[in-house]
């Protein structure tokens, strides 16, 4: 894990260096993109790209990079097997600090690694039900634009393990949108629901692969709002994200959520993502 990329170079991780007038340091004028390597294979790689493409182009910071040639690289120099990769792309270094940009600076990059277990090595009966918390959702409106700006989540996610919960579920306008760093999913009367896309939330790539699934699998689902009473009265409560899988929430608010233990269709769920993981990372 200590091989780095910034900006061109591969380096030891203790070597690398970026200047305080980088945009990404001082506004947080940056997006950034977290994708799992299973077996050295990128998972849903061509989305995540895809995902890092449209945020770029959503807050005008220029692209042009071969991402796959300069992930390929990292991983393989940090050994291939299992690993998150980290990828952050600011503004760039602007030599002193005001608000207004120069359109012509030339973005920073720079790309990490760190280890992360996949999700196929664990029994559905060793995955432990999370405890989450629900609170206001403070986040600009442009949350489908993966912005470094993570204050918000940050600070309510402290809230969350302040009251022994393992994650928050933000509510806005008296509507469930997802978790701190994941999409959120109930299940009512055997039908799977999640918001909708939407400005309010992160596009999920785990989020869309559950969809998929779902619908290759034959089990309903809906993209439907979801209000405090509808979550709070879910049978089954699920999160999801790229290097978490998807996770039964067993307690919000103190509460159990439907009998309190993990659910069917969550561990169906699970089964279907496990072996489609399995998939990728045997390259069948
Ligand atoms: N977060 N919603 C938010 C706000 C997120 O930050 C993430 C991912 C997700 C799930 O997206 P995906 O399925 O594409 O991982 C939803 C990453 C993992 C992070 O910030 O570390």
């Amino acid at each position: 894990m200590d091989i780095v990329y910034l900006d061109g170079h591969y380096i030891p991780a203790g070597e690398a260096r970026i200047s305080p007038f980088d945009r990404g340091f001082l506004f947080g004028d940056s997006v950034y993109e977290v994708i799992p390597y299973f077996r050295g294979t990128g998972f849903r790689l061509r989305e995540h790209i895809a995902r890092l493409e449209h945020s770029l182009r959503a807050v005008r910071i220029r692209s042009g990079r071969d991402w796959y040639a300069i992930l390929d690289r990292l991983v393989e120099l940090n050994g291939g097997g299992n690993l998150s990769v980290y990828l952050q792309v600011t503004r760039g270094d602007s030599g002193s600090r005001s608000h207004a940009y120069d359109a012509s600076l030339e973005p920073t990059v720079f790309a990490c690694c760190a280890p992360v277990r996949d999700f196929a090595s664990v029994a559905a009966k060793d995955v432990k039900g999370l405890a989450a918390i629900v609170t206001a959702d403070l986040r600009w409106h442009r949350c489908d634009i993966k912005s470094t700006c993570l204050l918000p989540n940050i600070l309510v996610l402290q809230q969350a393990r302040d009251h022994q919960a393992d994650e928050a579920l933000l509510l806005r306008d008296g509507l469930v949108t997802e978790g701190t760093s994941c999409n959120i999913f109930l299940v009512r009367q055997g039908v799977v629901y999640t918001p909708k896309r939407s400005s309010e939330i992160l596009g999920g790539i785990t989020r869309e692969l559950v969809l998929e699934l779902a619908d290759e699998n034959g089990i309903q689902y809906q993209e439907a709002d979801i209000d405090y009473d509808a979550l709070m009265a879910g049978d089954e409560v699920w999160i999801t994200s790229s290097t978490r899988g998807v996770l039964p929430v067993t307690r919000i608010d103190g509460q159990p959520v439907g009998d309190g233990e993990k659910g069917p269709l969550w561990a169906r769920m699970f089964e279907l993502l496990t072996r489609y993981q399995r998939r990728l990372m045997t390259g069948e």
